[in-house]
């Protein structure tokens, strides 16, 4: 088959194609056919059966933390279901629990999530470090003259969401392990796009969220919890948490060995129905179909960009980059509008326009796009 007729194909699977030229994959991922199919379902088993059908929907929440175990090359003893990818790294920070007289190093390539949590919450430290940006990059170096004896965690995002840098995992990891320094990843922009290999670059913890690249609804996310964090004592505990809950004992409470133990109540069996379709969805149609397409359609849009002269913040490099395609132009809140007039959906921040195109979406979508871009960039003094 023809990668035209294949796309025309994996189109159909999609009714935003209908609606909208979608280019914001990356933000919230459009729900596809069985997606929503796999969702209704369970409403539908909800309302026949009630906890008849918790039973189906604990054998669909082991078979995610499975599948999404095997993209990550671990095992599922090392998965915890989330809500999102703020609560994993909410739960990552709280296992750590650094001391008042350590430090955390953050980068200013970060999204809030990763950054709030030490700011705000209870686990608030007074030594947080920002490693800065420099053109759109972290720079390894800078992570490592920022980390010292007393640093209880490295927190940084595989593929950052405003320029859409991608980190160099297994240097930052051999960086990380000569510090001693236990590194926490979210990978929301990163899974689903490029491989993530947990036992090739040993990172402490990785969250991310279903909703983004994997192709699932929003309210599911995971946590990966590398082997030597699996004895810690979990900030909250429910019934999942614990391996003797059938001996109904509420004076005894026996941990699951693994990251079970951070479990708490029922999770979301609705989501984690829709959460599995997507990565069932995204295994059928193969990760290297997928991330070719992304290559394709990004570098596309890239040397576009750079034709017409404007401000691009993701690095250029394949390498240095994943889904996310990240600009600077003039009246950038101006230009959204004007392309959500013509049904183009992307984002807008910082003074610029993200576009994380997918394999669903053509060429012809993004020449749309880049009309507008190019209108707009026409129009504005100085570019
Ligand atoms: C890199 C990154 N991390 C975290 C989030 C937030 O995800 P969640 O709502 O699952 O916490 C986003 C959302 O855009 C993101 O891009």
């Amino acid at each position: 088959m023809t990668d035209e007729q294949t796309i025309a194909d994996l189109r159909d699977l999609f009714p935003v194609v209908d609606h909208w030229t979608y280019l914001y994959n990356g933000s919230i991922h459009p729900i596809a056919r069985p997606v929503a199919a796999a969702m209704n379902n369970v409403v539908d088993e909800c309302a026949r059966g009630g906890e008849d059908a918790f039973h189906l929907g604990y054998e669909r929440f082991v078979l995610l933390k499975e599948r999404l175990a095997g993209l990550l090359h671990t095992t599922s003893d090392n998965i915890v279901i989330t809500e999102s990818t703020t609560a994993g790294l909410n739960l990552a920070a709280q296992i750590l629990a650094p001391t008042p007289e350590q430090n955390v190093v953050l980068t200013d390539l970060a999204f809030m999530s990763s950054t709030y949590q030490w700011l705000a919450s209870k686990s608030a430290i007074p030594d947080i470090r920002f490693v800065e940006q420099r053109a759109g990059r972290v720079a390894f170096e800078d992570i490592e003259a920022t980390i010292d004896t007393e640093t209880a965690c490295v927190s940084i995002c595989a593929v950052t969401v405003g320029s859409g840098f991608r980190y160099d995992l297994a240097r930052l990891t051999n960086l990380t392990q000569a510090a001693a320094a236990p590194l926490v990843v979210d990978a929301a922009q990163a899974l689903g796009v490029i491989d993530v290999d947990v036992g090739a670059t040993p990172v402490d913890f990785l969250a991310g969220t279903t909703s983004k690249w994997l192709m699932g609804p929003t309210g599911v996310g995971y946590l990966y919890v590398a082997d030597q964090h699996l004895g810690a004592t979990p900030p909250t505990v429910g019934w999942m948490s614990a391996a003797n809950v059938d001996d109904w004992d509420v004076r005894n409470c026996e941990l699951h060995d693994n990251a079970s133990r951070f479990q708490g109540g029922i999770p979301n069996l609705v989501g984690v129905a829709g959460a599995l379709a997507g990565v069932d969805l995204l295994n059928e149609i193969g990760r290297t179909f997928i991330e070719r397409r992304i290559r394709d359609l990004t570098q596309y849009l890239l040397d576009e960009l750079s034709r017409l002269g404007l401000e691009i913040w993701t690095p250029l490099p394949a390498a240095d980059r994943a889904g996310i395609v990240f600009f600077r132009i003039p009246n950038a809140a101006e230009v959204h509008l004007e392309l959500k007039a013509e049904r183009i959906y992307c984002g807008t921040f910082l003074g610029g326009i993200r576009c994380d195109p997918t394999f669903y979406n053509t060429q012809e979508e993004l020449d749309r796009f880049l009309a507008v871009i190019e209108r707009s960039a026409r129009r504005a003094p100085g570019t």
